[in-house]
């Protein structure tokens, strides 16, 4: 069984139109405003431009791209997180397997991925697989934990094992322990150079006071929590 299947509750919240779910207030507050902002800094006419995120989780990313205006699809490999997505996401989204979307080779415009590589072992085949999805001139925006906020947090009950810095467990919900690998910027940058890449924007963004004077987190606050990079991959 998917293991993030187990973590449905968390990340496959409902999304209502008028609140912030709870569950994923760091996110939707401190990551998206930065990603946002470079798809924006990038595509000022997003409309009918095609948009995968991948490892949608339980949509609200994709909800968010249909907003400004792209054709957007979604793909996550958790099966109870695919059936939450289902019903988060608006009219004209789809969410699809992975033989339809290997299918999709070329076709993508942009390609988000929201705090999903570092849960990826196998980031090479990955890296190589999603830019091999993009456009020529695409851009590819994803998030991942920034490596000083898991070393900041390291011991607490979220985080463990991160004896070595790099490999240790993400347990958000007592018995699920997450593997986690903790890479750096320029770990990235190096993966997604190797396939055709150049990078584009990098961002730490911190938590605001007005975030922390609204949500309790389980974890310190001090580092920012997202390494947020861009890519670009190379034209024609
Ligand atoms: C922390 S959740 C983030 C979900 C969503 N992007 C968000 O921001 O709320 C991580 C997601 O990555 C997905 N995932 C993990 N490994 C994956 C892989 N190799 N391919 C696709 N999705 C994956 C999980 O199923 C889960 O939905």
């Amino acid at each position: 069984m998917n293991q993030w299947n187990q973590l449905t509750d968390v990340f496959g919240c409902r999304w209502s139109e008028d609140a912030i779910p709870e569950c994923a207030a760091d996110n939707i507050c401190i990551a998206w405003p930065s990603i946002i902002n470079c798809i924006e800094k990038v595509f000022d006419k997003p409309a009918r431009l095609k948009a995968l995120d991948f490892g949608c989780g339980g949509g609200l990313f994709c909800r968010k791209l249909h907003e400004m205006g792209f054709a957007v699809t979604g793909y996550d490999e958790s099966e109870d997180l695919v059936k939450a997505a289902r019903v988060n996401i608006p009219e004209g989204v789809t969410v699809t397997d992975s033989a339809a979307l290997a299918a999709r080779r070329g076709q993508y415009d942009v390609i988000t991925s929201i705090m999903v590589l570092q849960f990826v072992h196998d980031i090479e085949a990955t890296a190589e697989k999603i830019i091999s999805l993009l456009k020529p001139d695409g851009l590819l925006v994803h998030a991942v934990f920034n490596p000083e906020f898991i070393e900041e947090n390291s011991g607490n009950p979220v985080f463990t094992g991160f004896e070595d810095g790099r490999t240790g467990y993400m347990e958000l919900k007592k018995g699920v322990r997450i593997p986690v690998c903790n890479r750096t910027d320029s770990e990235y940058r190096d993966i997604f150079e190797r396939f055709g890449c150049k990078e584009i924007y990098r961002d730490l963004p911190h938590f605001t006071t007005e975030f922390l004077g609204k949500y309790t987190m389980p974890f310190s606050t001090e580092k920012p929590e997202y390494l947020i990079q861009a890519f670009r991959k190379e034209g024609r």
